[in-house]
């Protein structure tokens, strides 16, 4: 809607986990290189855990990319509500295996024969579960033993697990001992730190066409961060009201009375602790009553 006004090609602030607008920051930068350094070593089981909204599931589409570059197969499950036989019809239409889908038995000699097919001519097999700590107990204990299956050379199957952080909760019940010792990487995302905030806001709005961005001031982006907790969909949710209010009121700079318009639509809590303002951080702003408050202390 705004894209024109602001001279975008695309939305800067979409919602969806899109690897072209990957901001690289440390962090994720690290959790992809596990993720693939894990599929490559054929490491079994892989956790990727994180709060809602740090990047799992866009880590999840940057390992696809890459498992489509390299031709390695691969079964992804994003609705991980699922019972033992969908799990298991799932998998079997992901990998493309000749049998009777609805038969646990076959699909599971099915898969042993074509991982072990795909082992030794030196190809590796992958299982991405997204939101797997939605997973039934039964389901995620098919998926332990699917982590068992193994030759000398290692593991047949790659496993990936991603979800929030009650997944670590999870692997911690007394039945997934053995799956949480056979965890052989660990990846975490936590919030953005200001910086990265900063730098993130910056990337998407060049990446979507705009360069060296005036729009959204550094004052702007503190405060920013302070609202959204450095959570990138919160961050995005938040950039994009923001333009949208800028559009709606004809000017190219945002305002904190707008970005305080958003938030409070936005019915967003964040920690009361503002940091100081005066009227020269942030010119022409007109400071409510509690920021007025936190000035006189
Ligand atoms: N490193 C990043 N680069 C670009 N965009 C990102 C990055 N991390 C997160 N995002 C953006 O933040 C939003 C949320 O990301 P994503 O859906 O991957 O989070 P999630 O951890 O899977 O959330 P949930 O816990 O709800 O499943 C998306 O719009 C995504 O594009
Ligand atoms: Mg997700």
């Amino acid at each position: 809607m705004y894209n024109a006004f602001f001279g975008f090609t695309q939305n800067p602030f979409n919602m969806s986990p899109d690897p072209a607008f990957l901001f690289r920051s440390a962090q994720h930068e690290e959790a992809l290189a596990n993720l693939i350094y894990g599929v490559q070593s054929r490491k079994g089981f892989i956790v990727l855990t994180g709060e809602v909204g740090t990047g799992k599931t866009t880590m999840l589409e940057c390992l696809r990319d890459f498992l489509y570059a390299q031709q390695i197969a691969f079964a992804s499950l994003f609705n991980s509500r699922l019972t033992v036989e969908q799990f298991f019809e799932m998998l079997s239409y992901d990998l493309d295996l000749r049998c009777n889908r609805l038969s646990k038995t076959e699909v599971l000699l099915a898969l042993n024969s074509m991982l072990l097919e795909r082992t030794s001519a030196g190809r590796t097999t992958v299982l991405i579960v997204d939101e797997a700590h939605n997973l039934a107990w039964d389901v995620l204990e098919e998926i332990r033993l699917l982590g068992n299956l193994e030759n000398r050379k290692g593991k047949l199957l790659q496993i990936i697990l991603a979800g929030q952080q009650e997944l670590d909760r999870k692997l911690e019940a007394p039945e997934f001992r053995q799956l949480k010792q056979r965890i052989a990487l660990r990846c975490v995302l936590r919030s953005f730190l200001p910086e990265e905030t900063l730098a993130y806001v910056n990337s998407r709005m060049a990446r979507a066409g705009l360069k060296d961005q005036q729009v959204i001031s550094p004052e702007l982006m503190e405060e920013i961060h302070l609202r959204s907790q450095g959570i990138p969909r919160l961050i995005n949710a938040i950039c994009d009201n923001l333009l949208l209010t800028s559009f709606a009121m004809e000017t190219r700079t945002a305002t904190l009375e707008m970005l305080d318009e958003v938030t409070s639509d936005m019915r967003l809590e964040y920690p009361g602790n503002r940091p100081f303002r005066t009227e020269e951080t942030y010119p022409g702003a007109v400071l409510r009553p509690s920021h007025a408050r936190i000035q006189a202390d």
